[in-house]
């Protein structure tokens, strides 16, 4: 994000503070609880995630040529590579002959041997050796290989479709918050690896978390809330994308002090909200990644959270710091929204109530809910 622009915003969010006020949406918006529980609306949100660019991490867990990492996205097992040209691919991590994950974890490899009976296969997914050879009369060396899936680094990030043969336009999804995205530097940062949650609430529901502070002092009354504002938020969408501003505590000190002289990022948390299941969540020293993916039935969903730091981790001091910063909010996430709304998704499948009411102090909710059923009723 350009300087004036943060300058700007940083205006928005100090005057909401000052004002002890937050952007509001048009009116409030009710959903239905069965979005959240029928086994018809979880096939169709199922179908939309596979059919829309899948953002799975940040470039920088691709450094250079050589470099490989897999994924689980939507339940299936994803190998991304970098090849010799500098390139990213993506194939299903599947092999050939009976269905094992080739590789795990990340790393640096030109070949991947399938720990089940060693065929082995290049960077660009080429079968290149196979044991026992007279075994298979049909496979073609060189000509076999795993199955590709489009994949593009865009914005700083890695993406997939998980549609071979699909179209991947991610700049074309992304529109105009590309530039912005990009402009952070956060998918260039330092890796800090992966946590998961595989949590007893709708995907949507686990969604829905970060789309309002209007819980902070509540939900996070001794955490997030000790350094963030509460039901204060500057809102802006772009298609079914949108931005939230989140004001820090600090940010009523820069009354006293001269625009020319703000350090604006040091008083604001950024969150982006990507169609259809992404949370970025952006500050002066992380860059936070939500993948969160329906489970195989409406009241299971998986998070995958990542972070990464512009800090030199070279230094193990600073590494164990950005570890415990990590796993702080890890478990704040967890142990807080995730905790509390396992209740909410057992009230929503009790029947009890029929709708949920989102606010008008809470705009990237109804944003998110609109963006979904728009593109699912398309
Ligand atoms: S399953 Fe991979 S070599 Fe047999
Ligand atoms: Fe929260």
């Amino acid at each position: 994000m350009d300087h004036d622009q943060l300058i700007d915003l940083t205006r928005r969010a100090l005057k909401l503070a000052r004002d002890k006020s937050t952007d509001l949406a048009a009116g409030v918006h009710m959903v239905d609880a069965a979005d959240y529980t029928s086994t018809e609306r979880h096939e169709r949100d199922r179908a939309l995630l596979m059919a829309s660019p899948q953002l799975v991490g940040y470039v920088s867990e691709l450094p250079r040529p050589g470099a490989y990492c897999t994924k689980t996205v939507m339940g299936r097992a994803v190998l991304l590579s970098r090849t010799s040209d500098g390139s990213v691919k993506a194939f299903d991590n599947v092999c050939l002959h009976r269905q094992s994950q080739v590789v795990t974890g990340c790393g640096t490899a030109k070949r991947f041997t399938c720990p089940y009976h060693a065929w082995t296969y290049d960077n660009t997914g080429r079968l290149v050796a196979v044991p026992g050879r007279e075994g298979f009369p049909d496979v073609a060396l060189r000509s076999d290989g795993l199955t590709e899936l489009p994949a593009a680094e865009y914005a700083g990030f890695l993406w997939v479709a998980l549609q071979p043969g699909a179209t991947l336009d991610v700049a074309a999804h992304l529109g105009p918050l590309a530039d912005e995205l990009d402009s952070w530097g956060i998918g260039r940062w330092s890796p800090l690896g992966e946590k998961v949650l595989d949590s007893p609430i709708n995907w949507k529901l686990a969604v829905d978390t970060f789309s309002e502070n209007y819980h902070f002092a509540t939900v996070h009354r001794d955490t997030f809330a000790t350094i963030a504002r509460s039901n204060c938020t500057a809102f802006d969408s772009y298609g079914p994308h949108h931005r939230l501003v989140f004001p820090l505590n600090t940010i009523l000190d820069l009354d006293d002090v001269p625009e020319e002289r703000w350090d604006p990022f040091h008083n604001l948390v950024v969150i982006y909200a990507l169609f259809p299941n992404i949370v970025l969540s952006v500050t002066v020293a992380n860059g936070e990644l939500f993948r969160i993916y329906p489970g195989d039935r409406p009241g299971r969903s998986i998070t995958v959270h990542q972070n990464s730091t512009p800090l030199d981790l070279s230094d193990e001091s600073v590494a164990a710091g950005a570890q415990a910063v990590f796993e702080y909010a890890h478990a704040t996430v967890r142990d807080e929204d995730y905790r509390l709304v396992e209740a909410l998704q057992a009230n929503l499948e009790s029947g009890a109530r029929d709708h949920l009411l989102f606010g008008r102090n809470e705009p990237g909710l109804q944003h998110r809910h609109l963006s979904w059923a728009t593109a699912i009723a398309g």
